[in-house]
């Protein structure tokens, strides 16, 4: 499969073009690739920015991290070696990679099934089943996070309520802010086949859990019983954490959750992320400093488990036409 005698502009978009899969707060796909003859540039796209949800851009920078690592084995995958240079342009922050070919290569066995899982992952947010992930699991993991530039905090169980509450302060201070919740109406109440956003589809009924996910819905009634029991017993969580809390780091941080999230399907586990209580200050101090305990700078909190079989599907999330996203610029 090594890749000799291919048009090094169609394969850069091809890869552009499968990065789109990747994940992105609210499916806001806040990307966009340059594709040029000999190496394709990856913009933050600005214009797609949640400014009051996300107004560092953390969360947008480290969608784009994915999006840059799933592009990167799009390219191992096809037979090269990719070549990239994090924010390249000290004039330009918005530049956030440029990526070329690099040497031909036969794709590891590993690479294909990366690829393959990037086909198919997606986030899971439904309750999970009344089984952990082993602990084995859990540490290929935390290796996936190291391996792909940043770290993952495995919370140790006394830790959890430190992460409950962060959660829900998170939610109650961005619930109060007007700009908020415009943006969380805006990106969950688009059509499912719109390609962007979180359509009603995609979210799962309301439960009761040990730490509650993001309240996608606060204008509804949950309608909970007064004494539910609580789902996820056996989750575990992880925060995604870094060794600096800048765009750098940040980008660094998406490309290792890349790499944890196609970890997670090939160890056939599921995961949602969390980054409520990283968007507000004051949790995300409380999660550094409670629950990192000084390691690092918080990125994003994830649920890991085992999907359930008794809970009923979701649709899954839509992607923005290919067109929009992967702009080919013709030779001069
Ligand atoms: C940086 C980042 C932050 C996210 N934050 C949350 C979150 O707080 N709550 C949640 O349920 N999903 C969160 N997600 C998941 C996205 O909503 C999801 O990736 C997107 O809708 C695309 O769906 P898919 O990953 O299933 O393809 C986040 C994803 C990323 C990359």
């Amino acid at each position: 499969m090594a890749g000799q005698a291919r048009d090094p502009q169609s394969l850069l978009r091809e890869a552009a073009a499968i990065a789109s899969l990747a994940p992105s707060i609210h499916n806001t796909q806040p990307w966009q690739w340059l594709v040029h003859e000999h190496d394709t540039e990856l913009y933050a796209d600005r214009t797609r920015q949640l400014l009051a949800t996300d107004p560092d851009g953390r969360s947008l920078t480290l969608s784009c991290g994915v999006a840059l690592q799933h592009a990167q084995v799009a390219l191992r995958a096809a037979g090269y070696l990719p070549d990239v240079v994090r924010l390249p342009d000290p004039e330009d922050g918005d530049l956030l990679a440029r990526v070329r070919l690099g040497g031909a290569t036969a794709p590891s066995a590993e690479c294909v099934r990366d690829y393959q899982s990037m086909l198919i992952r997606h986030m899971d947010r439904r309750p999970f089943a009344d089984q952990p992930p082993s602990d084995e699991a859990l540490r290929q993991l935390t290796a996936a996070a190291d391996a792909g530039g940043a770290h993952l905090h495995l919370v140790r169980p006394e830790q959890v309520t430190t992460v409950t509450m962060a959660v829900g302060r998170a939610g109650e201070l961005e619930r109060a802010e007007p700009a908020y919740q415009r943006e969380l109406h805006d990106w969950t109440h688009r059509d499912l086949d719109s390609g962007e956003g979180l359509p009603a589809g995609v979210l799962p009924e309301p439960a009761a859990r040990r730490v509650p996910i993001r309240d996608f819905a606060p204008d509804q009634d949950a309608a909970l019983p007064d004494e539910p029991e609580l789902a996820d017993r056996y989750a575990r969580y992880a925060v995604l954490y870094g060794d600096r809390d800048d765009p750098a780091h940040w980008l660094r941080g998406g490309e290792a959750l890349g790499s944890v999230l196609l970890t997670v399907v090939r160890l056939g586990l599921a995961v949602s992320p969390y980054s409520d209580p990283i968007e507000v200050l004051a949790t995300r101090q409380l999660i550094a400093r409670e629950v990192l305990a000084g390691l690092g700078a918080p990125y994003l909190v994830l649920r890991l488990g085992v999907a359930s079989p008794e809970q009923p599907p979701r649709a899954r999330t839509g992607r923005r036409p290919v067109a929009d996203t992967v702009v080919p610029v013709p030779r001069d």
